[in-house]
């Protein structure tokens, strides 16, 4: 198995995936956890030992991801940024990288398109969706020299085989685009210099596809640190937590091993790949109109019988349903409430129609909502986008 980051297909064993990748799997209890971490959504992770000591001890740690804009936001997105901000609610401080340099290497995307598409479509919806701006920071990779200077300093440690090793690149492949990981690393790992956080246990929520880039800089922290401990994944004992010191005031980095989740990833509306910007009958956009919400959702794919008759008789399969997947994501918090729409589909008695109705008019609501918070976060930008 191996997995390329810049296609858009479809991974449906999780457990498999974990197994292969050596992903641990992710059964924290967390405080007033979110529906995404409670309903095994977040399945697996590397190294969140420490960001949950950091948690339930009350101490600082942050949270760090990056978004490659195109086209436009949708409920796919939304999950990362859910999680961001669930983090900040416990006192994360939050980064957050416009991967513009990541979009030219690999899209093709001028630095002056991509900002516009972020803040268009991107940063608005953030901080309607409730990000605060104490403690957090939107930057862009191309005009933030720390990330691009680490990625120079990465690149120091690693070569043209292993880069090939890891992502399949071929000698045809454009330099930028072998190097947009290693600006990843940096966007990674900046967070932990002195300008910024410091050393702090940080945690990087991505889908499964990002998992080459997390071993990547989770490598290269090996690699820089000046000591040849195991910074172990079940959190760092006083011993590890003293080198990490000396190695700083020693002038190293003194880098914490930096976390990931890994969340699942939604399912096109015809249920037969993942969500993708690209293509917009995939997904619905946070900005739909109500008419194309109703469309879009009356097309989806849903795991009812062919007929009333047999929906009836031998019910539905809601974990094969697209409609399902936005109930369970996005539209209901309440557990109780969601197990009932999962038993009544599963008994036959909920009926495909009557479900996607109730959820366009959930999601509607919700994004007539969202759309007067954007109205509002307009004169809100300036306190979170930084332009260093
Ligand atoms: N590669 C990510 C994507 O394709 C974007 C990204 C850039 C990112 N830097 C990051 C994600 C840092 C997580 C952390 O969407
Ligand atoms: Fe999906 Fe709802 Fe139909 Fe069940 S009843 S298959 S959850 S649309």
């Amino acid at each position: 198995m191996f997995i390329d980051p810049w296609s858009s297909q479809q991974f449906i064993d999780y457990n498999r995936l974990r197994r292969e990748f050596g992903i641990e799997e992710f059964n924290f209890k967390l405080p007033d956890s979110q529906k995404l971490f409670r309903r095994n959504i977040i399945f697996g992770h590397r190294g969140f030992d420490t960001v949950y000591d950091a948690i339930v001890n009350h101490q600082k740690f942050a949270v760090l991801t990056g978004l490659m804009p195109s086209g436009k936001m949708h409920f796919g997105h939304k999950m990362t940024i859910d999680q961001v901000i669930y983090y900040q609610s416990l006192g994360a401080d939050v980064y957050i990288a416009v991967a513009d340099l990541e979009a030219y290497a690999t899209r093709g995307k001028s630095f002056k398109e991509t900002l516009k598409i972020a803040e268009e479509e991107y940063f608005l919806n953030y901080i309607a969706l409730g990000l605060k701006p104490e403690h957090s920071q939107i930057y862009f990779q191309s005009l933030r020299k720390d990330v691009t200077d680490l990625a120079f300093i990465f690149s120091k440690r690693t070569n043209i085989s292993e880069m090939k090793g890891i992502y399949g690149f071929k000698d045809e492949t454009s330099l930028a685009h072998v190097e947009s990981p290693l600006v990843q690393s940096g966007d990674i790992l900046h967070v932990q210099l002195d300008k910024y956080s410091g050393p702090i246990p940080t945690v990087v929520p991505v889908g499964i596809d990002q998992d080459p880039h997390i071993r990547l800089a989770r490598e290269f922290t090996r690699r820089v640190s000046f000591f040849s401990v195991q910074q172990t994944d079940n959190g760092l004992g006083i011993i590890e937590k003293k080198l990490l010191e000396i190695e700083k005031q020693e002038g190293g980095y003194g880098f914490y091993l930096p976390a990931a989740t890994y969340h699942r990833l939604m399912s096109s509306l015809d249920g037969t790949r993942k969500m993708s910007s690209s293509v917009p009958e995939s997904y619905i956009s946070l900005s739909e109109e109500p008419a194309e919400v109703k469309k879009k959702m009356m097309n989806a794919k849903t795991g009812g019988g062919s007929t009333i008759e047999e929906h009836r008789k031998f019910g539905g399969k809601p974990e094969e349903c697209s409609v399902y997947e936005y109930y369970v994501y996005h539209l209901v918090d309440d557990d109780n409430y969601l197990k009932e729409v999962h038993d009544t589909c599963k008994a036959g008695t909920r009926l495909c129609g009557n479900c996607k109705k109730e959820a366009i008019e959930k999601i509607n609501l919700f994004l007539k909502d969202l759309k007067e918070k954007r109205e509002i976060a307009k004169e809100e930008l300036d306190k979170y986008v930084r332009f260093n």
